[in-house]
């Protein structure tokens, strides 16, 4: 597979099978890399499925699609709040295993980077420190670091540390 093979789109809630499909890959998300998100599988599955579409209509989810299946999610929103309204985020970065390694991350990173240039002046987004495969992505396509959070997660009496990144979306 190359990542020429792969079509970005936007998931839609009004679309008949978009937030089933989101659904499905935030959940596989959660189960098999749960260090690498805020969130928990335990709590999400626990959602209904309109939980899951109205995400799509409060957040921007891009979906890399290859074949017509879904490979690969992230989302981007705007910051709430005037003071905070030039600033926009990256999340919920997911590529499934049997894709990983073609350059759908660096797809998803750039789409969502060339949407969030039309809305603000900068992009962030958090890193698990031992993520050394999403850093790498994101400092490769443009994110610094900038910051460093001590024990920002903690599961299973486990803590982990995030690292902070930004990129300048203005004069590039
Ligand atoms: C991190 C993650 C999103 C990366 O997705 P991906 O689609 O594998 O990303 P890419 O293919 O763009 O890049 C990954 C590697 O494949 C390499 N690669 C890209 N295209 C390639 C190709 N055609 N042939 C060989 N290698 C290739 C890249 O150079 C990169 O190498 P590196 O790890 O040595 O830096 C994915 O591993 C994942 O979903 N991990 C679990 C969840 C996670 O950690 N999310 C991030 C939360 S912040």
């Amino acid at each position: 597979m190359s990542a020429d093979d792969i079509e970005i789109r936007r998931l839609a809630r009004d679309d008949p099978a978009d937030p089933a499909l989101y659904q499905a890959i935030r959940l596989e998300a959660l189960q098999a890399n749960p260090e690498a998100f805020g969130s928990t599988f335990d709590v999400e599955s626990e959602k209904p499925l309109s939980w899951f579409a109205d995400r799509l209509g409060d957040w921007t989810v891009l979906g890399a699609f290859r074949n017509a299946q879904l490979v690969g999610v992230a989302y981007f929103a705007v910051q709430q709040g005037q003071k905070r309204a030039h600033k926009g985020g990256l999340w919920g970065m997911y590529v499934r295993p049997v894709a990983r390694k073609a350059g759908v991350g660096r797809r998803l990173v750039e789409a969502i980077c060339d949407l969030a240039r039309q809305q603000v002046e900068l992009i962030q987004l958090t890193v698990v420190r031992d993520n050394e495969q999403a850093r790498r992505l994101y400092a490769r396509l443009g994110f610094l670091e900038y910051g460093l959070e001590k024990n920002a997660l903690k599961q299973g009496g486990r803590y982990y540390d995030e690292v902070l990144m930004a990129k300048d979306l203005v004069g590039e």
